[in-house]
């Protein structure tokens, strides 16, 4: 098989990439290791920022989203389970934010892709990465259980956390940065009507947040220590840590019911730099990981492969700078939404070796975001996404 760009992972970096190429009449396949149902089913993020929404919309993506996605003009911080902070993205920032769960942003690419005749493959095991020195890169792998190569112009990583793509860049030339946070998020879905707006909490026994999927359909989060296991909270345990973490008001308006889905997930913080070797190119989790506080995993996927597509597109047309800057443009945003996601996560959550000093710190940390006008600006900004 040949192509002009050989992508490896159909998650949302992925099976966005190739719909943004063939905006620019670029030919790619999609090498996918799950089958298409099981990437459907993974529980992720919720919140897509305006520079998210606007780069979906402009490829043609946003019919749905449009109709079903939420926007949202502010988000609620409390601390000392009393206090409360709205924060009103319009007014600092100028732009909201919008609620749309990544699990429809990804049956809204699948459905493009489709429709468009774009090239996924499902289930392909064994894949590998060869001569990305040279200018004639190509992939193998295994589907249907038959050996196949794919010859390409350039590669683009987009694999994930797990994916293999990151280890075709020699380790003499990459560094990683990165944070283990000592704490997960035990996170649940429940068929009730979600608070109008999202909220997070500090509050001294951990972090709690409440967002939402539709009008009838939470996602809600406690922080839980990191050895805990799903079968340690029931739903009644999981109810009363989440309101006891909230303030009463906001407690007293959660309508609780049976859980349909529950998970644990670790927290961390990966950059890899360089995001690009020879031919191959590296976007989404495939080159960096954020606690997902700030919701902006699914973002900087979406930012990368903008980048990305745009590059390719110049290259294809005799303009290679672009495409040798990458990793320095990607890097740029991918650092601030990085550093934001750190600084939030230290903000909300309750570290296990934390003295009773860093708490009331903290917690003095949003007195004075609640008082300072500059302060709920810079968050505000940051939180709805800087500009491209
Ligand atoms: N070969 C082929 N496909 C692979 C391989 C491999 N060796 N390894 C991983 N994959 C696939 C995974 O099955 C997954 O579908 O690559 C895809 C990577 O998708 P994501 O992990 O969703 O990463 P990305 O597309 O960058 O999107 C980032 O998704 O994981 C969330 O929180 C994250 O919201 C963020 C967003
Ligand atoms: C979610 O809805 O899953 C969500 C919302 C906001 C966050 C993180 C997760 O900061």
């Amino acid at each position: 098989m040949r192509t002009q760009v050989a992508i490896i992972g159909a998650g949302p970096a992925g099976s966005l990439l190739s719909l943004l190429l063939k905006r620019h009449g670029i030919d790619s396949v999609v090498i996918e290791r799950q089958t298409k149902d099981y990437v459907l089913e993974r529980i992720r993020a919720g919140i897509l920022e305006w520079t998210s929404v606007e780069i979906l919309r402009a490829a043609g993506l946003g019919q749905r989203l449009d109709v079903e996605g939420h926007v949202h003009n502010s988000v609620k911080l409390a601390w000392r389970a009393e206090e409360m902070l709205s924060v009103d993205f319009e007014r600092l920032a100028g732009k909201p934010m919008m609620a749309y769960g990544q699990t429809k942003v990804q049956q809204d690419l699948y459905a493009a892709a489709e429709a468009e005749g774009v090239s996924i493959i499902y289930g392909a095991t064994d894949v590998d990465i060869h001569d990305v020195t040279s200018d004639r890169p190509w992939i193998t792998f295994t589907a249907n259980g038959e050996s196949e190569r794919l010859d390409c112009d350039y590669v683009a990583g987009c694999d994930g956390q797990h994916g293999i793509s990151r280890t075709a860049i020699p380790t003499s030339i990459t560094t990683e940065y990165e944070r283990a946070y000592p704490f997960g998020w035990l996170g649940i879905l429940s068929e009730t009507p979600p608070l109008p707006h999202l909220l997070y909490a500090n509050h001294e026994r951990g972090f709690a947040l409440c967002s939402e999927r539709n009008p009838m359909l939470s996602r809600y989060y406690v922080q839980c220590p990191l050895d805990d296991s799903v079968e340690d909270w029931s739903d009644d345990r999981f109810w009363s840590e989440l309101l006891t973490r909230l303030p009463k008001s906001e407690a007293d308006a959660i309508v609780t019911g049976p859980s349909i889905e529950k998970s644990i997930a670790p927290l961390r913080s990966y950059v890899l730099e360089p995001m690009q070797y020879g031919r191959l190119f590296l976007a989404g989790d495939a080159a960096h990981i954020v606690p997902p506080t700030g919701a902006k995993g699914l973002n900087l996927a979406i930012s990368d492969v903008h980048y990305l597509s745009e590059a390719f597109a110049a290259a294809y047309n005799g303009s290679a700078n672009k495409l040798a800057a990458y990793s320095t443009t990607a890097l740029a945003r991918v650092w601030g939404s990085v550093r934001f996601s750190w600084w939030l996560t230290v903000l909300l959550h309750r570290f296990p070796d934390q003295s009773p000093f860093e708490q009331r710190a903290r917690e003095e940390d949003l007195n004075y975001l609640a008082g300072s006008e500059a302060a709920q600006t810079s968050f505000a900004e940051q939180y709805v996404g800087l500009n491209l």
